[in-house]
């Protein structure tokens, strides 16, 4: 496999002599000539190669003279890799005459669309016809003429004329995405690129097609006929809509952001995104957005000045018992703004009751207080990737791309700990699914057979006399499960293995059925084999995989997982800034800097007005805390519990219990719509500036390049000025005097100078270390026993659910995916229906009706449904003070 990474971060680093044009050049030995002869300054035209996909050498745009030798010939320089003494000729006569006729027969066919292309002004095809092709044509017949454009999916349109064949978008669908949902098809004159007429190009990841297409083949529906390239003015910035902080370029013509394209950012995107983060920008531009304060007199919201706004907040704020006042969420905002609203909260209000997550993270010690890993950590070669959390495919998409990079193309060995099967199954060296609340026993098992030292002598030990198999496989406790009925049906029983584990995701998808006979003692072996297949570097990607069971399993199998050698954690939480608000200390009971209220609070007396004593509640609590009457205001900074809390009734009854609500939001969400009294409305992420820290720690700037909607103003701005109509000045007036401030308050954020900052413009500051932050204590999470006619609810995350910017954003609706239970075939089958037949779904708190379907990569005994779907919610059926939640499913 070539290895497609640049030269510099490949590990061999002896060189190759090479003449180009008369002069030596420096390269790694494999690398091929295209990139060795452009990283010495000599650029060779072509349209199919790209530095992350495997050349193919179908355009032979790149054709250039080379000499090993035996005498000079041409050759495509994309498919060479370059070798001791080569002499290359890029701007020879006959390489000069190669790509004339090259850019003649590719023009033979090519509609003369320029004026009406959307790509015209940025065209490799326009742009090389100049420089190296022919003055004019010698073609005089009809050209090929097609049906134009086409859509082939909600995001992308296609114009089979203007395609030349370079194979980039079948290769990215193919090898990067691992979406093959875009071919070649037909022969000679008559091939053309497109989809098969039952199969759109349904990917998460279709906008990079159109990004990477030398030609206005793909287009993009929200940018087409909006503007020309040297219309549009461009920042680099940062991806929001998850934790990955994928690097982008944010254009923008008339004050109105139009397009986000990657940027090749070697240790995070690679340049890729998925179409959320790459069309997320629509909801900005949404005729909803907030762009108004608005207060809400006798039950309704009317709009108001900042200053009628701001008296309600500072009245709701000022004076009131610290210990009364909660905030909710912060991830949407940078890093300045969470700095700002952390001293606003804990230094001037004087509350700890703050959290950025909404009862679907982890706690900031699992977090922050395990050993930590960077996305090239995870993803090296020879490495094992643990993947104990949610589908990163689903959760976070340009993860999920270099993940699968890292085991398709790099060799890295991938074993899932997940509850049921994932985008990445299908190359997983071993698949285990346990039931929802049993992770921490697999992971407790795992290690066990990892460590022991017979693990290798033993192949076949049959686990089911130990505790950690009868655990693993069953539920609380081993006791628990011999001795009763249920205990038989789960252990016993084909079921069993389907419910735990897969030696391959093949295995899984033919075998629902095949395997129902698998014993006990089969899973075992699988156990023990995966076991034997880490090697090397360890990496967890940990994250919540199921919103209906506590974090305490999740907690457990980090804690379980630590004990492996050379292992580190990626952290898979999905909201997007998170990460910067938990280092910004937007958690109960930490300060800024990865330090807790115990050990960091000297650093803050000077800068702070005051710092809380005692720990506070996470959502969950606040929650609770509202219901019962004891929170009199609650700030929501960009958060809609009513929709993303897992426990609906609990968000429900807080909210209703709340005093005096003041959200902070850019978009009517349901809450802010129903429950906030008052509304400060906030500029979004491209209309204002700031930083924003990844899932590895990786502070990137989020560059500002369109004005603020309306009077809307940015987060920090809004804490600043109620801080000072509370009689507490926070003491900065710029984003750049904040950053002055966190970086003397907080040592893990002193390296984050201007000038390192602006020195890392693509690839940002890692910040390394675990601060003040101990590892996690086991949660010693407990299952209930279910009993034979019950099923553990499991409930994943799409990467398209009822968000409130995805309702916003009209090229992601498309995706929006049915409310559906999907069972195992050995439940669907006790069920005696048909596959779409609507059942009824009951848990102790309620029920609800929806289709049922069989999925074999759900285990036997889970019941899956989908995290909130368009107009369907399965959160009634979910209570946050369980660590899991059960179900019966019935006919109706
Ligand atoms: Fe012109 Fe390029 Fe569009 Fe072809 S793809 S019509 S050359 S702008
Ligand atoms: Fe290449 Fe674009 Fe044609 Fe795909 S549609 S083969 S990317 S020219
Ligand atoms: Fe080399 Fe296309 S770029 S053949």
């Amino acid at each position: 496999m070539t290895d497609m990474r640049p030269a510099d971060t490949a590990a061999d680093h002896s060189t190759v002599s090479v003449v180009v044009n008369g002069q030596q050049i420096q390269a790694r030995p494999g690398e091929l000539l295209i990139d060795a002869c452009e990283r010495n300054g000599t650029y060779i035209p072509r349209f199919c190669h790209h530095p992350r996909m495997n050349p193919v050498g179908m355009c032979r745009m790149c054709l250039v003279e080379v000499d090993t030798g035996r005498g000079s010939s041409l050759q495509p320089s994309c498919m060479v890799p370059v070798s001791d003494n080569m002499a290359v000729e890029t701007e020879s006569e006959v390489t000069k005459k190669a790509q004339d006729g090259v850019l003649e027969f590719l023009l033979i066919n090519h509609p003369l669309d320029c004026p009406v292309c959307d790509k015209g002004g940025e065209c490799p095809l326009q742009d090389q016809t100049m420089a190296y092709g022919p003055g004019e044509s010698r073609f005089i017949e009809e050209k090929r003429h097609f049906e134009k454009p086409i859509p082939i999916s909600d995001a992308v349109y296609l114009d089979r004329e203007r395609c030349i064949l370079c194979d980039r978008c079948t290769r990215f669908a193919d090898e990067v995405a691992g979406d093959a949902l875009i071919h070649f098809m037909d022969r000679g004159s008559s091939t053309q690129v497109n989809t098969f007429p039952d199969e759109p190009f349904a990917s998460y990841f279709s906008g990079n097609t159109v990004q990477i297409c030398p030609v206005g083949a793909l287009t993009a529906k929200p940018y087409r006929f909006k503007a020309r390239p040297w219309d549009l003015e461009e920042t680099i910035s940062t991806a929001w809509t998850d934790s990955v902080g994928s690097r982008i370029t944010v254009q923008s013509s008339r004050d109105q952001v139009l397009r986000v394209l990657g940027v090749d950012a070697d240790p995070v995107n690679w340049g890729w995104l998925s179409d959320k983060e790459r069309f997320a920008f629509e909801a900005l531009n949404s005729e909803s957005r907030l762009v108004a304060p608005m207060v809400r007199n006798d039950g309704r919201l009317e709009t108001v000045g900042w200053a009628v706004a701001f008296e309600r907040a500072v009245a709701a704020l000022d004076g009131v018992d610290p210990n009364r006042v909660a905030v909710i969420g912060g991830a949407r905002l940078n890093n300045e703004a969470q700095y700002a609203w952390a001293k606003l909260a804990k230094g001037v209000i004087g509350t700890d009751h703050v959290d950025a997550q909404l009862g679907d993270g982890l706690p900031a010690e699992v977090v922050l207080g395990l050993p930590r890993a960077t996305i090239d950590d995870a993803c090296r070669g020879g490495g094992t990737i643990i993947l104990c959390g949610p589908d990163p495919k689903e959760d976070l998409g340009a993860l999920y791309l270099r993940l699968r990079h890292a085991v398709v193309q790099d060799g890295a060995t991938l074993i899932e700990l997940t509850p049921k099967r994932t985008g990445l199954s299908n190359i997983a060296k071993h698949s285990l699914h346990p039931r929802p609340g049993e992770v921490g026993e697999l992971a407790a098992a795992l290690v066990a057979a990892a460590t022991s030292p017979d693990s290798e002598a033993a192949p076949n030990t049959d686990l089911e006399g130990s505790a950690s198999s009868a655990d693993l496989v069953g539920s609380a406790s081993s006791a628990d499960l011999v001795g009763s009925a249920s205990s038989a049906d789960l252990v016993g029983s084909a079921s069993s293995a389907d419910l735990v584990g897969s030696a391959s995701s093949a295995d899984l998808e033919g075998s629902g059925y095949a395997r129902r006979e698998q014993s006990g003692s089969g899973y075992a072996r699988q156990l023990q084999r995966a076991a034997s297949d880490l090697s090397g570097p360890v990496t967890v990607v940990l994250g919540r995989a199921s919103l209906s069971e506590s974090a305490a399993a999740t907690i457990d199998a980090a804690v379980a997982l630590s004990a492996l050698d050379d292992v580190s954690f990626l952290s898979a939480l999905r909201r997007g800034n998170v990460h910067g608000a938990l280092d910004a200390g937007l958690a109960p009971g930490l300060l800024p800097g990865r330090t807790t209220l115990e050990r960091g609070a000297h650093r803050f007396a000077d800068a702070w007005p005051s710092v809380p004593e005692n720990v506070g509640h996470d959502a969950a609590g606040i929650l609770r805390a509202s219901k019962a009457g004891e929170i009199d205001t609650l700030i929501l900074l960009g958060a809609d519990p009513l929709n993303d809390f897992p426990d609906a009734e609990l968000a429900r009854e807080g909210m209703a219990g709340a005093g005096t609500v003041i959200a902070v939001d850019l978009l009517p969400n349901d809450t802010v719509m129903a429950a906030a009294d008052v509304i400060l409305a906030a500029a979004g992420p491209t209309e204002s500036a700031g930083t924003f820290t990844n899932l590895e720690g990786r502070v990137s700037v989020c560059g500002q390049i369109v004005t603020a909607a309306g009077i809307s103003r940015p987060d920090w701005m809004i804490a600043s000025e109620i801080a000072i109509r509370m009689g507490s000045d926070l003491g900065f007036d710029s984003v750049a005097a904040i950053r002055a401030e966190l970086t003397t308050v907080s040592e893990l954020h002193a390296p984050l100078t201007e000038e390192v900052l602006g020195n890392s413009q693509v690839d940002g500051v890692l910040l390394n270390g675990n601060g003040d932050i101990e590892p996690p204590d086991p949660a010693e999470a407990t299952s209930p026993v279910n009993d034979r006619y019950s099923l553990r609810l499991l409930t994943t995350r799409r990467m398209y659910d009822d968000g409130t910017a995805l309702r916003h954003s009209p090229a992601s609706s498309g995706h929006a995916s049915p409310l559906e239970l999907r069972l195992n075939p050995v439940d669907f089958d006790k069920i005696g229906v048909q596959e779409g037949t609507v059942v009824r779904v009951e848990s102790a708190k309620d029920h609800l009706d929806m289709p049922v379907r069989v999925d074999p990569g759900v285990p036997v005994g889970s019941a899956a449904v989908p995290w909130r779907t368009l107009g369907a919610d399965c959160r009634p059926l979910i209570d946050a003070s369980a660590v899991v939640t059960d179900v019966r499913v019935e006919r109706l």
